[in-house]
């Protein structure tokens, strides 16, 4: 399947839909190039300093993090439905003592712009460098927020990844349509 460039506003509800459903794919790399990848639920597709942005949440406990720390560039590739037993594992092991892409059976491809590969079996792409990264502050923080998501503290650092290239596999819309036409965001 051919990849094509995409403007990175294209396919933003459903995007939004899959990371809301099953969870996007962040692959990153440590300083050798070795990739790892992680399901992420939480994220922001968006304008920041002029620049096309992509920011993602990650908690210092992931073996992601390091890798985050140590390279600062990641991928975000968006997973159709189907691959929703592969999203989950990546979601629920770690790259410390799993090969998550040998486990989930999902195939590497080079990226264009950075070093961390994509996911061949996902049909958005976007490779990202990171130009920002902020801790969540507790103290800055409302009460329901820190009662539902930080339970354990681990609180989240959340990177600001420029998007560098953004692209999608030609059928994308059709393997990102919602069944039955269902309002493409649920919730509010
Ligand atoms: C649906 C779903 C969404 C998740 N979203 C996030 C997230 O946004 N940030 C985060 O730090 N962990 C999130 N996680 C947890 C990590 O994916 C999980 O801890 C993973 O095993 C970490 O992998 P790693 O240790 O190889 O980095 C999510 C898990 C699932 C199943």
């Amino acid at each position: 399947m051919t990849k094509a460039t995409i403007r990175y506003t294209d396919y933003f509800p459903q995007v939004i839909q899959r990371m809301r459903q099953d969870g996007l794919l962040l692959v990153t790399a440590d300083g050798a190039g070795k990739p790892n990848v992680m399901t992420i639920g939480w994220g922001a597709i968006g304008s920041i300093w002029g620049r096309p942005t992509f920011i993602v949440l990650v908690r210092p406990s992931r073996h992601t993090f390091g890798r985050l720390e140590e390279t600062g560039d990641f991928t975000v590739n968006v997973p159709p439905r189907e691959l929703a037993a592969a999203v989950n594992l990546c979601g629920t092991v770690s790259g410390r003592d799993h090969d998550k892409f040998k486990e989930a059976g999902l195939t590497l491809m080079p990226s264009r712009q950075v070093r961390p590969p994509i996911i061949a079996e996902c049909v958005v792409h976007y490779e990202c460098r990171t130009l920002h990264r902020n801790d969540v502050v507790p103290e800055a923080l409302v009460q329901a927020v820190l009662d539902d998501a930080y339970p354990a503290g681990d609180f989240h650092r959340m990177y600001f990844g420029e998007i560098v290239a953004a692209y999608a596999d030609q059928d994308a819309a059709n393997r990102l349509r919602e069944p039955d036409g269902a309002f493409p965001i649920a919730g509010h």
